[in-house]
C-alpha cells in the first residue's frame, strides 16, 4: 500500500501541530484520494520518496516569528516547483509560505477566531462557480496575519476585517487558505477542497477500500513466502478480526489464529468471542488460557505504562510458545505475527510547543506498536496500519465480516488492566468491574444507544466511600461510567445520557454489584482527558 498509493495520486500533509491536521487526511480520503500525514519538519528525502502530487502544509499553534517555529526543509520549494507539485498552506501553513517566499507576516492587530465571513475577491479555482463579491462562512483561528504578499501572489478572498483569507500563485502552483476548510464549521470547506484537488490540481482519485483490499492481499502474498506460516492474535475486536480475515484471504490455512484469555477480558468475553469466530467467521481459532500467568505478573503493579509493558511481554511469551507448538506440528516455525494496528496509532504528530518532545517520539507507547519487546522473533504484518477505524469497518464489510463484529466498541489491548486503576489484582476488582460494565453496556444496548456511541465502559476506582445500603453503613468502591462519541478516537466528546437512563444504570449497579455503593459519570472530553483513564 505504501509504494503504489492504490491507483490514486498522493496528497501529503505536512503536520505543524494543528488539532485539525488528521481531519484533513480524512476529508481527502473521503474524496477517494489517498492521503498521508507526516511531521512538518521531516527531511526533504522523506517527502520526495513518497512522490506526492500535492503537499498540504497544515495549521499549527506556532507563530512564524518565533526562532524555533517549525518549517518545511530547505530545498522543498525548489523541489515542488521543478516537479510540478501543487502546494497548499492552511492557516500557519499559509503564513509559512508567505514568509518563506518573500512576503510579510505580522503579529495581528485584529485576531480572528471562530466563525467569520469571507468575500471572494477574484473568481478562481478554489471557489468553483462563485463570483466576485460572493460570501461564505469559514472557521478562522489565527493571531498573525499576512501583511504583504510575495511577488506573483494574489489575494482571492478577504475576511470582513479586510484580512487576506485566500491566496494563489497558479504559475508557481502555490496556494493558501487562512481559514480551516477541513472543519465542519466551514460549511463549504469540503467543496473548496474538492475544487482545489480536482479542478486546480487535477488529481486522480482511486482510493477506495476495494482497491486497498486487492493491493493489501498482493502485498501479503509477496511478503509471506509459500512455505511460511503466520500467527494472528485475535482480541474479538474489529481491528484484529478484519486483519485476520484479510490475511486469511491472502494465505489461507497458513494463518493460525489464537485468542488469549489474559484474565483481563470483559464479562463472558472468551465464550462469546470463541462462539462467534466459529459460527460466523469459520476461522479456526486456538484459545489459550494464560490468565493465571498474566495476573501473577501484574500483582502489585500500579504504574499504567509498566502494566502495558508486562502485558505486551506476556502476550509475546504466549505467541512464542504457540509458534513453537506449531513448529512441532508443521515442521516449520511461523515467521510472522499479524497485528491490527491502525493509522492513528502510528501517525507521527507534531507535538505541542513547549512539550519538549520531538516529532518521531510521539507514537503512543501504549498502543499495539509500542508494547512489543524489541527482541521479539516474529516479524510483524500490519495490514491496517494506514487506515482509520471507519475505513477498517468498510473493509470488513467487503470481507463479509458480520456487522455485529464491525460495530463493536474498541477495546484496548491491555483490556481491563487499564480500567482497574492501580493494582489489577486488588480484592475482587476485576469481577466487580466486569459485572458493572455488563450492566452499563447492556443498558446502552437496550436503550438503542450502542451504535451512537464510539466507546462506553466502566472504570473501577481504587477508593472506598461511605454509603448506606439497607440499614447498613457501607464502605465500598466507586465506579465511573465513561461513554464518548468520536470519529477516530483521537478527539472525543462525552456522551450526553438523559437523566432517567443514568438513574436506572446507577440503581442497577448499586443493587446488583456487591462492593459498589457509588456511581459517578465522567464528563470530560478528549482533550484534555484521554478516553481511557490510564
Ligand atoms: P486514549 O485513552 O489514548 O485511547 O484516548 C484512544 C483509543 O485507544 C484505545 N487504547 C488502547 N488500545 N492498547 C490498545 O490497543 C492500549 O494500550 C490502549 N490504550 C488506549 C482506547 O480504548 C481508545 O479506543
Amino acid at each position: 500500500m505504501e509504494d503504489k498509493a492504490v491507483k490514486s495520486d498522493l496528497v501529503l500533509i505536512l503536520d505543524y501541530g494543528s488539532q485539525y491536521t488528521h481531519l484533513i487526511t480524512r476529508r481527502i480520503r473521503s474524496l477517494s484520494v489517498f492521503s498521508l500525514c507526516i511531521s512538518g519538519t521531516s527531511p526533504l528525502k522523506s517527502i520526495t520518496d513518497l512522490n506526492p502530487s500535492v503537499v498540504i502544509l497544515s495549521g499549527g499553534p506556532h507563530s512564524v516569528h518565533t526562532h524555533d517555529s517549525p518549517s518545511f526543509p530547505s530545498g522543498f520549494v525548489e523541489w515542488a516547483e521543478s516537479n510540478g507539485v501543487f502546494v497548499l498552506g492552511i492557516c500557519y501553513g499559509l503564513q509559512l509560505i508567505m514568509q518563506r517566499l518573500g512576503g510579510e507576516v505580522k503579529i495581528g492587530e485584529k485576531q480572528e477566531y471562530g466563525r467569520m465571513e469571507i468575500e471572494v475577491e477574484k473568481a478562481c479555482g478554489f471557489f468553483g462557480t462563485k463570483k466576485v463579491g460572493d460570501k461564505q462562512v469559514v472557521w478562522m483561528s489565527h493571531g498573525d496575519e499576512v501583511a504583504k504578499l510575495p511577488d506573483g501572489f494574489q489575494a482571492v478572498a478577504r475576511s470582513q476585517q479586510g484580512l487576506v483569507a485566500a491566496v494563489e500563485n497558479p504559475l508557481r502552483k502555490f496556494y493558501g487558505l487562512q481559514y480551516h476548510p477541513e472543519v465542519t464549521h466551514t460549511p463549504e470547506g469540503m467543496e473548496t477542497l474538492r475544487y482545489f484537488l480536482f479542478d486546480v490540481c487535477g488529481v486522480t482519485a482511486g482510493w477506495n477500500m476495494e482497491n486497498v483490499l486487492d493491493e493489501e492481499i498482493e502485498v501479503i502474498k509477496g511478503t509471506v513466502k509459500p512455505e511460511e506460516h503466520v500467527i494472528c492474535a485475535l482480541s474479538g475486536g474489529v481491528d484484529s478480526t478484519v486483519a485476520a480475515t484479510l490475511v486469511h484471504k491472502a494465505i489461507g490455512d497458513r494463518l493460525h489464529c489464537v485468542f488469549v484469555d489474559n484474565g483481563l477480558l470483559r464479562y463472558k468475553e472468551r465464550e462469546r468471542v470463541m462462539e462467534t469466530f466459529e459460527r460466523d467467521l469459520h476461522l479456526p481459532v486456538t484459545c489459550i488460557d494464560a490468565s493465571e500467568k498474566f495476573l501473577s505478573e501484574l500483582k502489585g503493579v500500579t504504574d499504567p505504562e509498566t502494566k502495558r509493558k508486562i502485558i505486551g511481554k506476556e502476550f509475546i511469551c504466549v505467541f512464542d510458545a504457540f509458534a513453537r507448538e506449531l513448529e512441532h506440528k508443521l515442521g516449520n516455525r511461523p515467521a510472522y505475527l499479524v497485528q491490527g494496528t491502525l493509522y492513528p496509532d502510528v501517525i507521527e504528530s507534531c507535538p505541542p510547543p513547549g512539550s519538549g518532545r520531538s516529532h518521531s517520539h510521539t507514537i503512543k507507547s501504549h498502543h499495539n506498536v509500542g508494547g512489543l519487546p524489541k527482541d521479539m522473533k516474529l516479524k510483524l504484518i500490519e495490514p491496517l496500519k494506514l487506515l482509520f477505524k471507519d475505513e477498517v469497518r468498510q473493509l470488513g464489510r467487503i470481507l463479509d465480516v458480520p456487522e455485529a463484529f464491525l460495530k463493536r466498541h474498541p477495546f484496548p489491548g491491555p483490556g481491563l488492566a487499564v480500567r482497574v486503576l492501580g493494582d489489577v489484582t486488588q480484592g475482587n476488582a476485576l469481577d466487580v468491574l466486569r459485572q458493572a460494565d455488563e450492566i452499563f453496556i447492556q443498558s446502552i444496548k437496550d436503550a438503542g444507544l450502542y451504535d451512537l456511541i464510539w466507546q462506553a465502559f466502566v472504570v473501577f476506582l481504587p477508593v472506598r466511600t461511605v454509603g448506606v445500603q439497607g440499614d447498613q453503613r457501607t464502605h465500598s468502591h466507586v465506579v465511573a461510567l465513561r461513554a464518548v462519541t468520536s470519529e477516530d478516537g483521537m478527539t472525543a466528546d462525552w456522551y450526553y445520557f438523559d437523566h432517567k437512563f443514568l438513574i436506572d444504570v446507577s440503581q442497577k449497579i448499586c443493587n446488583n454489584v456487591r462492593g459498589v455503593n457509588r456511581v459517578v459519570l465522567d464528563i470530560t472530553s478528549k482533550p484534555p482527558s484521554t478516553i481511557e483513564w490510564e
